[in-house]
């Protein structure tokens, strides 16, 4: 087990923390297998009825970690890690809670979309800049974004992949509620608890009810884009954005 993903458990929630502050969270392998091997507990425990998700310090996550991108250039086999994290998040039959500040990047917004309540609060910033980075979508956005937003919406999200505040998350239906700042853990953690506090059974059916319609399409997206995600890592696009990433001077 990772210190870089820190686990507690309060009266049925269990609280997930990205723990890698001074990287903004960035995921690492290490990480993502945490949190699956986190998640696939939780899922078989009866005493956990809902799961919190978090990041330490001012951040949620700054996204996959960008040395292992370059890493999996010569093994692409280390780009199916987050795969598994993404089958499991988004199978997961409890209820998950996110609470956003600071960036969200990536894979840091992606997963929302896996989650069943999600606040932020004024300091969070989201962005999906894949095509930026030389890459495609992931994480189930290419299927989820324009089937919820529609295709101008999702385009200029996942395409244009410009970065966005908690207010525009909340309009576009990312973000349930923009809480106020500093608050936004506590905001969740209540909402967790009152879940926890309802029949486990029924919640638990709503929402697998929910979830029924899109499930086996969305499962199949997340490795068709995986699979075109690692063949755009050795792209001459994706090469320049890691590298133009790596030599930015430190502060
Ligand atoms: N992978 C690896 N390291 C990352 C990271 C990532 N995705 N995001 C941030 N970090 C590291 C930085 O390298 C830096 O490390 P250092 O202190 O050893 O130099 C530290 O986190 C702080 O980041 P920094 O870039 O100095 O902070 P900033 O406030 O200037 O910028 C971001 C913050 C998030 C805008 C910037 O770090 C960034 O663009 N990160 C990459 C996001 C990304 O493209 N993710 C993948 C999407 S597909």
């Amino acid at each position: 087990m990772t210190d870089s993903v820190l686990l507690t458990v309060q009266q049925g929630v269990l609280h997930l923390t990205l723990n890698r502050p001074d990287k903004k969270n960035a995921l690492t392998g290490a990480m993502y297998q945490a949190l699956t091997d986190a998640l696939n507990e939780a899922a078989k425990d009866d005493s956990v009825r809902v799961v919190v998700l978090s990041g330490s310090g001012s951040d949620f996550s700054a996204g996959n970690d960008i040395h292992d991108f370059v890493a999996a250039i010569n093994d692409p086999q280390k780009v199916r890690i987050p795969l598994g994290f993404l089958q499991c998040i988004s199978t997961f039959p409890k209820p998950i809670v996110a609470a956003v500040s600071g960036v969200a990047i990536g894979i840091g917004t992606s997963m929302l979309l896996h989650c069943d309540l999600v606040y932020a609060d004024a300091s969070a910033r989201f962005q999906l800049p894949f095509t930026r980075m030389g890459l495609v979508p992931e994480g189930g956005t290419s299927l989820l974004l324009p089937s919820s937003l529609g295709h101008r919406k999702a385009f200029e999200l996942l395409v244009l992949g410009e970065v966005f505040g908690a207010e525009q998350a909340v309009e576009t239906g990312l973000v349930n509620q923009c809480v106020e700042q500093g608050s936004v853990i506590d905001f969740a953690m209540d909402k967790a608890l009152a879940l926890a506090a309802m029949g486990a059974e029924a919640v638990q059916q709503s929402k697998a009810m929910l979830k029924q319609h899109d499930d086996n399409r969305l499962q199949s997206v997340l490795v068709s884009e995986v699979d075109a995600f690692a063949a755009r890592l050795n792209s001459n696009e994706a090469r320049a954005a890691f590298m133009a990433f790596m030599q930015k001077p430190k502060k």
